[in-house]
């Protein structure tokens, strides 16, 4: 299988970042034939293309859509997630930067299919590229009756505007992104059943609808094209359907944002990116740091669906792909990420904000020559124990690699422990040892 490029084909063309060359690509025939639809058949339509969040967790989209009261009270919000704090994961960045009109379409379409009166892109503070060319092409948009009052001469009217957030991890988490965007701290809120779902009362109280950038830019495409169209992309897999971006990186020869067909063999994913650099293959993150690493005989056959990834103990997470050569030192690989998560906890719960702490100690200790014997069980254990404790999924994304680290690569942790070194000797990977 080879790429396959729907979200990306306009990434090719540079023409489509003005609003004529997007349209000359055929950009805005999705929003024009939602506007002459029901709204129920626009949800309807999103059900029947089978799509599923593209954010990290796969939760099939029609469901949020169709979960915003139809009788309308209150004004409706409709938020994208573009936070990509994933480490390994810049495929937000390059949707907005270079297909700018396609999230605003899909945006616009899902305003309309929830009666939704304003749109906010939360955009990681950092890119500054990607808000440039949305605030570029929003404005375009108004000029041209694509936003704003009576869009093309309908009784629709939607807003949107961009909000810059201060490039914190937590922040992508879609409750503590409605606190940041409320001007609040950037901390989760309790979650259904014990508080009322976004849908019925997000941001500012009131019914919003929170999805992924990439799951807003699948959306002109079913619309425009059908979701039965969509649905057969991906027909080979249990419960994928589309196509899917994956960022890979690390240890490749041609590192970058591929979009595949769901159902395409990981190792292809592999070959696309050039194959694997500067050595033998030793390891694979497949779907961003919070997912569980996997050996070569796993990559060998592993096929890229949300049911799929599981059979081979992973997960397609948000697509951050990272592939590691013979070379890397895989404990200083879980030091590292172990740092990422505890200084991303945002301190609100006990589990996510110790427990982060202890597995930075233990592996301190670990990569200081000082590790002890039982370490291996004690990180485990602490793992397991913020592991569906914490308050929201940071505690997970912080354990599942240190878990997995240790599963897949228990000699290695031997080694360090009994020797006081790295296993592996070449010069990279001593120059991470700190
Ligand atoms: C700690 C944490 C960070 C997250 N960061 C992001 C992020 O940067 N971008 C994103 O789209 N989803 C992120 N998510 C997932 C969101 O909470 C949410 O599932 C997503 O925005 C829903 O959109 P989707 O259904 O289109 O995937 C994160 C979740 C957690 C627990």
């Amino acid at each position: 299988m080879a790429e396959y490029k729907l979200l990306l084909k306009h990434s090719d063309d540079p023409a489509t970042q003005t609003l004529a060359g997007y349209k000359k690509a055929g950009g805005y025939s999705g929003l024009a034939k939602a506007l002459k639809m029901e709204r129920q058949a626009v949800i309807d339509e999103v059900k029947t293309s089978g799509l599923r969040g593209r954010g990290g967790a796969g939760f099939p989209s029609w469901i949020k859509w169709n979960g915003l009261p139809k009788e309308k009270v209150k004004p409706h919000y409709v938020l994208c997630n573009a936070d990509e704090g994933e480490p390994g994961t810049f495929k937000d960045k390059m949707l907005m930067e270079t297909a700018p009109f396609q999230l605003i379409e899909g945006m616009t379409i899902a305003g309309f299919a929830v009666q939704g009166d304003v749109g906010y892109i939360y955009i990681r503070g950092e890119f500054i590229d990607a808000a440039k060319a949305l605030r570029k092409a929003i404005d375009e948009a108004y000029a041209n009756n694509l936003l704003g009052k009576n869009i093309l001469g309908t009784d629709f009217s939607y807003d949107l505007h961009i909000h810059l957030g201060a490039g914190s991890y937590e922040c992508g988490e879609e409750s503590a992104l409605m606190s940041s965007l409320m001007g609040e701290r950037g901390m989760p809120r309790l979650k259904f059943p014990h508080a009322p779902l976004p849908t019925v009362s997000g941001v500012w109280e009131r019914p919003t609808l929170i999805n992924n950038v990439e799951s807003y830019s699948c959306v002109p495409h079913i619309i425009d094209k059908g979701g039965e169209w969509y649905a057969t992309l991906g027909a080979s897999t249990k419960n994928s359907r589309g196509t899917k971006i994956f960022s890979v990186s690390g240890h490749v020869n041609k590192p970058g944002n591929y979009e595949i067909e769901f159902g395409t063999p990981l190792k292809e994913l592999l070959e696309m990116a050039g194959g694997v650099k500067g050595g033998k293959l030793k390891a694979c993150i497949p779907g961003g740091s919070s997912m569980p690493v996997i050996k070569p005989d796993a990559v060998d056959v592993a096929i890229i669906g949300y049911e799929e990834m599981g059979e081979v103990k992973s997960m397609v997470g948000s697509g951050g792909c990272m592939f590691f050569n013979e070379h890397t030192d895989i404990v200083m690989l879980a030091w590292r990420t172990a740092h990422f998560y505890a200084n991303e906890s945002c301190g609100k719960c006990t589990p996510c904000r110790e427990g982060t702490r202890w597995m930075v100690q233990i592996m301190d200790r670990i990569v200081a020559g000082n590790g002890q014997k039982g370490d291996m069980e004690l990180l485990t254990e602490v793992a397991n124990n913020v592991e569906g404790r914490s308050f929201c999924a940071l505690g997970d994304a912080a354990a599942w690699p240190i878990k997995a680290f240790i599963r897949q690569f228990p000699e290695e942790f031997e080694y360090w422990i009994e020797h006081g070194k790295s296993p592996v000797t070449s010069k990279e990977a001593l120059a991470l040892v700190p």
